[in-house]
């Protein structure tokens, strides 16, 4: 073993756990899926794919405005940082914070996929061979400790690009973000993207693109369902859907019931009337001011980038 590179810890949730979650919200009203069980193999295979699309502007928009700004993120953060990545995937987006920062000390790579944190961590360590790597495999949003830092460092940097902030609802949002002040101290920085609202042409385009790719990301979900719980949706039964929501400001995605169905979950059966839908996914498009207001109890703004067109932020707080 590589002597930079930390044995893996796992925060997994139990079998039972994940059915009684499945099943709860599909008992709903409006039945929904959590998001996070879009990212199986396939569907974080098609993710990659989504971010390349045309159609889906925030990841290449994100990706030139830290291009454009690194030198002076990299000074405002300052000399050995460390680095906590969220869903930290396939390990690509913390590269250029890798190649500019100065000297960073560590890297915290977390992520519910075994193989993507255990892949990235050993690259990674091959490649930056002074960094350590710490990683975690935990779905990030439940239960999860940071490892002790017994080790020389300044400041910890929570990296969490993509806008996958707004999947969450702006009060779990944050809960979430008061948990990792919490978990990182005073001081400690948050650098995130998030979308902005925009024209409802522009975002649905994002969310319906021409080649299908989401609408092949959101039947995933059912298939990784069936894959990780004793599940029989019937694939070719669904149709995706996904549409701006002004009230809420959000991009829903839905599955709509081609016909009327029954499911098999693990024993417990439940039905879809012809037209009913599982909500699958919200994508939140804040305006600057709304999100830094939304956080301000725990974070102050340092400083926020954006492309010339205000389609996306990046945004630095400091924990306070
Ligand atoms: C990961 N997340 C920020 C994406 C989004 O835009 O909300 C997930 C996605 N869903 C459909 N396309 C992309």
């Amino acid at each position: 073993m590589k002597t930079n590179l930390a044995k893996e810890e796992y925060y997994t949730p139990e079998q039972e756990a994940i059915v009684e979650e499945i099943i709860e919200s599909l008992s709903q009203a409006q039945k929904t899926l959590s998001c996070k069980y879009f990212y199986d193999e396939k569907g974080s295979d098609l993710f990659e794919e989504i971010v390349e699309l045309d159609e889906y502007y925030l990841t290449r928009t994100e990706t030139s405005i830290m291009n454009n700004n690194i030198e002076e993120i990299s000074r405002l953060i300052g000399k050995n940082c460390i680095l906590i990545e969220p869903g930290s995937g396939s390990g690509q987006k913390i590269k250029i914070l890798l190649d500019n920062l100065i000297f960073p000390s560590a890297y915290v790579p977390i992520d519910i996929s075994e193989s993507y944190v255990k892949d990235s961590a050993n690259k990674l360590s091959k490649n930056y061979p002074d960094l350590k790597i710490l990683p975690i495999i935990a779905d990030y949003t439940g239960e999860f400790k940071l490892p002790g830092f017994n080790f020389e460092h300044e400041n910890l940097v929570v990296y969490y690009p993509g806008s996958t902030i707004g999947n969450f609802s702006p009060e779990k949002a944050k809960e979430f973000l008061k948990k990792i002040a919490h978990m990182c101290g005073k001081d400690s920085y948050l650098l995130l993207g998030i979308d902005l609202k925009k024209d409802k042409e522009v975002l649905e385009k994002a969310y319906n693109d021409g080649s299908g790719i989401t609408r092949k990301f959101n039947i995933n979900i059912l298939e990784n369902l069936n894959n990780l719980i004793e599940s029989n949706f019937e694939l070719d039964q669904w149709a995706h859907k996904a549409f701006f929501n002004e009230d809420k400001s959000r991009i829903e995605m839905h599955l709509v019931s081609k016909e009327k169905q029954n499911v098999n979950i693990n024993g417990y059966t439940v039905s879809f009337n012809k037209g009913e839908t599982i909500h699958t996914e919200n994508s939140h498009k804040y305006s600057i001011d709304k999100f830094c207001e939304l956080i301000s109890d725990d974070y102050r703004m340092n400083k926020v980038w954006t492309d010339k067109e205000n389609k996306f932020a990046v945004l630095l707080f400091q924990s306070i």
